[in-house]
């Protein structure tokens, strides 16, 4: 069993008993995330498992997607999906931001082609008080589904994830997907008060299910506030940070990477890192080079534009060097896209990413490090 293995790897940070055969805590992607040398940057894809794959869409058919988040051995093997095809260093479970939610009594479905939509959106003090804290058993398939991947991942890590109170605050508000979030932040800022309490329930729910996937064996995290983007640094800081800063902080004595990502956060990188992310992600607008400056040289995850993938090959190609010679200005990068993959992205020119990223080992070495035995 590896259950243990975040105790591992806390082991490895403080240079500690570690055995050498524990290749989870040595793999690349924990490696780039504590800024450490690696044999190649690792890659993996946000929505990485999804519909643009055939196999996906096979398993999926006639299951909805909660649904599907509650079977831990269908999950098990749509998370593994992406990982036997393309070779990712890393897999991520399949579950969903608001999987949380449902499992502490809100009445909200995942609609297809549009996304999760709320019953009874949450706009009031009794709507707030009545959001009930998450009981880590009412998640007890995505331990289950976790122990599973663990075991049959093997060296491979897993990423858990949750999504972030502003992210999460926001389809709970507007009721479902909203380009502008106004009545999020109609919410915010004209009762600042309840928005505190709501986003304070919101965190503990997301620390929970993270610490649920970390106590089964993930071994690292991502923090999703894909809306924060829509805030000023300002209201960030305001608002939002010391709520995303509670989860990331809740997660500290369990000694997992901590990536935190959002679309748009060019302005808000240096506070999303403040808010105690070890790996800040970044999306296709902020060059990552720009982006570690912003963050002092801390690794950093990105940050292909997704729509790429689209263009042909000697673009891709071109876009992924310069992706992987920019990230080289950061202390670790990991290779990722800038927003997740699209359901019409061609799978086997994620492969060839993969691929591509694996062979450029030299284009991505820092300056400096040539004599690097281990680069
Ligand atoms: O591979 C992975 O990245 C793991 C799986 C994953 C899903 N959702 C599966 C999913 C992850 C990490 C998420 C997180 C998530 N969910 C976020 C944060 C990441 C981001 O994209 O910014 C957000 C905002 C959501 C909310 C949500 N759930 C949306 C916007 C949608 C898309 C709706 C649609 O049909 O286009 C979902 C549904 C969803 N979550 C799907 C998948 C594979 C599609 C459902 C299906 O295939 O039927």
């Amino acid at each position: 069993m590896r259950g243990g293995r975040h105790r591992e790897a806390h082991d490895t940070m403080a240079g500690m008993n570690t055995p050498p055969e524990d290749a989870a805590t040595t793999t690349p992607l924990l490696r780039a995330c504590r800024g450490e040398a690696v044999p190649h940057p690792p890659v993996w894809f946000m929505r990485q498992a999804g519909r643009s794959l055939p196999e996906y869409r096979a398993l999926r058919a006639g299951t909805s997607m909660l649904e599907a988040c509650r079977r831990p051995e269908l999950v098990c093997e749509l998370t593994m999906q992406p990982v036997r095809r393309h070779g990712v260093d890393a897999a991520i479970l399949f579950s969903d931001i608001v999987v949380p939610l449902v499992a502490a009594g809100v009445d909200l479905d995942i609609v297809a082609g549009t996304g999760p939509v709320v019953a009874a959106p949450v706009r009031t003090a009794s709507d707030v008080a009545a959001l009930a804290p998450l009981h880590p058993d009412a998640v007890g398939y995505v331990a289950e589904a976790v122990r599973l991947l663990v075991g049959e991942l093997g060296a491979t890590p897993l990423i858990g994830f949750a999504g972030a109170p502003f992210t999460l605050a926001s389809y709970l508000v507007e009721g479902g997907p909203s380009r502008h979030h106004e009545k999020t932040k109609a919410l915010m800022y004209g009762d600042p008060a309840l928005w505190h309490a709501l986003c304070g329930r919101l965190a503990e729910i997301a620390l929970t299910f993270l610490r649920v996937q970390v106590t089964a064996g993930a071994a690292a995290v991502q923090l999703f506030d894909s809306w924060a983007g829509a805030l000023s640094e300002a209201d960030y800081r305001r608002y939002v940070l010391p709520h995303s800063a509670a989860v990331l902080g809740g997660l500290a004595d369990l000694a997992v990477p901590r990536i935190h990502f959002g679309v748009g956060t060019g302005e808000l990188l240096a506070a999303m890192a403040e808010a105690g992310a070890d790996v800040v992600g970044v999306d296709w607008r902020t060059p990552l080079d720009a982006a570690a400056r912003r963050l002092r040289g801390r690794p950093v995850q990105g940050n292909l534009d997704p729509c790429v993938l689209f263009a042909p090959w000697d673009v891709v190609e071109t876009e992924v060097r310069r992706v992987l010679a920019e990230g080289a200005a950061a202390s670790g990068h990991v290779f990722n896209l800038g927003h997740g993959v699209l359901p019409g992205t061609d799978p086997d020119v994620l492969t060839r990413v993969v691929e591509l990223v694996h062979a450029t080992t030299v284009t991505a070495r820092r300056p400096g490090e040539e004599d690097d035995p281990v680069a």
